[in-house]
C-alpha cells in the first residue's frame, strides 16, 4: 500500500491530482480512515501494531502530499512568472511619442533649479477674485497698476477675474502656510493683450520667501544663481533697475544683456537689455493684509514670464506662435518627452547645468 501510494504521488500532475489521492487515503471515506476506524474490532494486541503501523502510513502519506503540493505550486507559479515576464529595459520608440511643448519644458526646468535651492510649490486658481489678484497686493480699485494689467472679467460675476499674474498665490499661501515661507508658483495668466513679446494668455513664475532675516543681497543671489544655471553660463550679464510694483518696496525689474543682430536674439554683454522680471522686498502692507507682522517677518519677491525666459533661451522671436498649435513649429522647437529636465543630468541643449 505504501509503494502504491507513494507512486501515485510521485506521478501526479496537478495539485488536484494530489488532493484527489489525499481524499482517496485521508478523507472520511478514505481507505486509510476505513481501516483506522476498523482497528475497533480487533484484538487488543493487534490494534496495538497495526495501529502503530497505520498511523506511521497515514503520517508519511500526510508529508509527501504535502511536499508534492508545494512541488506542484512552485511549478504553477514559475511558469506565471515566466509568462508575465516583461522586458522593461526596451527603448522606448522616440519617433512616435510627440514633442514637449518649449513652455513646460522650461516650467520643469525652472522649477527643478529653484526646487534645488529649496522652494517648494504653490498653486492657486487661475479664476481669481478681486481681494487676491489686487487688494491684498495693496492695490486699490483707483489704482493706476490695474489699468496696466488689462484684465478680462467674467462676465456677471461681480469681483470675478481671470488672474493677471501669479502673485495671488503669495496671497493664498501667506493665508494658508505656516511660516517660514519659501515657495515658488508656477502658472497661466491672463491679459487682454496681442503682439510680438503678449498674448491673452501666458506663463508666469512667482517666488516668495518670508522669513525673520530676509534682505535685497538674497533676492539678488536667488536670482542671479537662477539665471546661470538656467542658461547654463558661467556669466550672463545681468542688471538690477529701481522699479516700481504696489506690493513690494524697494521693488527692482531684472534685465538680461541680450542682442537681437542679424535676426539671431541671443545673450550677449553690452548690447541692449531685455526686461524678465520684477522683484523686491514684500510691502509690509502685504504683510499685514496676510495676518503676519511686518516688525517681526520680512520676505522678498519675485515674478517671470516663463514664455519670455524660452523665447531668449532657445531663440523663439515671436510669442504668438506658442499658441498656434502647428505641429512644424512643435516638431522644431519641442522636446522629446524622456529628456525631462533635472539638475542633476542636466536640463535641455544649450549645455544644461555647470
Ligand atoms: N506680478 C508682477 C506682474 O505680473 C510681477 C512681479 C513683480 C511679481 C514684482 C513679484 C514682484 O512677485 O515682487 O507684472
Amino acid at each position: 500500500m505504501e509503494n502504491e501510494i507513494a507512486d501515485k504521488i510521485l506521478k501526479a500532475q496537478t495539485v488536484a491530482d494530489v488532493e484527489q489521492i489525499r481524499v482517496d487515503a485521508l478523507g472520511k471515506k478514505g481507505f486509510i480512515t476505513e481501516k483506522l476506524k476498523a482497528l475497533g474490532k480487533l484484538s487488543p494486541e493487534e490494534r496495538k501494531t497495526e495501529g502503530q503501523r497505520l498511523n506511521v502510513l497515514k503520517n508519511q502519506i500526510e508529508d509527501a502530499i504535502t511536499k508534492k503540493k508545494e512541488e506542484l505550486e512552485l511549478q504553477v507559479i514559475n511558469k506565471r512568472l515566466k509568462n508575465e515576464k516583461i522586458d522593461i529595459t526596451l527603448p522606448i520608440r522616440q519617433k512616435n511619442v510627440g514633442r514637449i511643448h518649449p513652455v513646460s519644458q522650461v516650467t520643469e526646468e525652472m522649477v527643478s533649479i529653484l526646487g534645488s535651492f529649496g522652494f517648494n510649490i504653490a498653486e492657486g486658481p487661475d479664476i481669481e477674485d478681486d481681494f487676491h489678484n489686487f487688494k491684498a497686493l495693496n492695490i486699490p480699485d483707483s489704482h493706476p497698476a490695474r489699468q496696466m494689467q488689462a484684465t478680462f472679467f467674467v462676465d456677471g460675476e461681480e469681483g470675478v477675474i481671470l488672474r493677471t499674474h501669479t502673485s495671488p498665490v503669495q496671497i493664498r499661501t501667506m493665508e494658508s502656510r505656516d511660516l517660514p515661507i519659501r515657495i515658488i508658483a508656477p502658472g497661466r495668466v491672463y491679459r487682454c493683450d496681442w503682439d510680438m513679446t503678449h498674448t491673452p494668455l501666458f506663463h508666469q513664475v512667482e517666488g516668495l520667501v518670508i522669513d525673520k532675516k530676509t534682505n535685497m543681497g538674497d533676492l539678488k543671489g536667488v536670482l542671479v544663481e537662477f539665471v546661470k544655471k538656467f542658461f547654463g553660463m558661467e556669466h550672463v550679464p545681468v542688471r538690477f533697475r529701481p522699479s516700481f510694483f504696489p506690493f513690494t518696496e524697494p521693488s527692482a525689474e531684472m534685465d538680461i544683456g541680450c542682442s537681437r543682430a542679424g535676426g539671431e536674439f541671443k545673450i550677449e554683454e553690452g548690447k541692449g537689455w531685455m526686461e524678465v522680471l520684477g522683484c523686491g522686498m514684500v510691502n509690509p502692507n502685504v504683510l499685514k493684509n496676510c495676518g503676519i507682522d511686518p516688525n517681526v517677518y520680512q520676505g522678498f519677491a519675485f515674478g517671470f514670464g516663463i514664455d519670455r525666459f524660452a523665447m531668449l533661451k532657445y531663440g523663439i522671436p515671436d510669442l504668438r506662435d506658442f499658441f498656434e498649435g502647428d505641429i512644424r513649429w512643435i516638431k522644431h522647437y519641442g522636446f522629446l518627452p524622456l529628456d525631462v529636465p533635472n539638475v542633476v543630468t542636466g536640463l535641455s541643449m544649450n549645455g544644461g547645468v555647470k
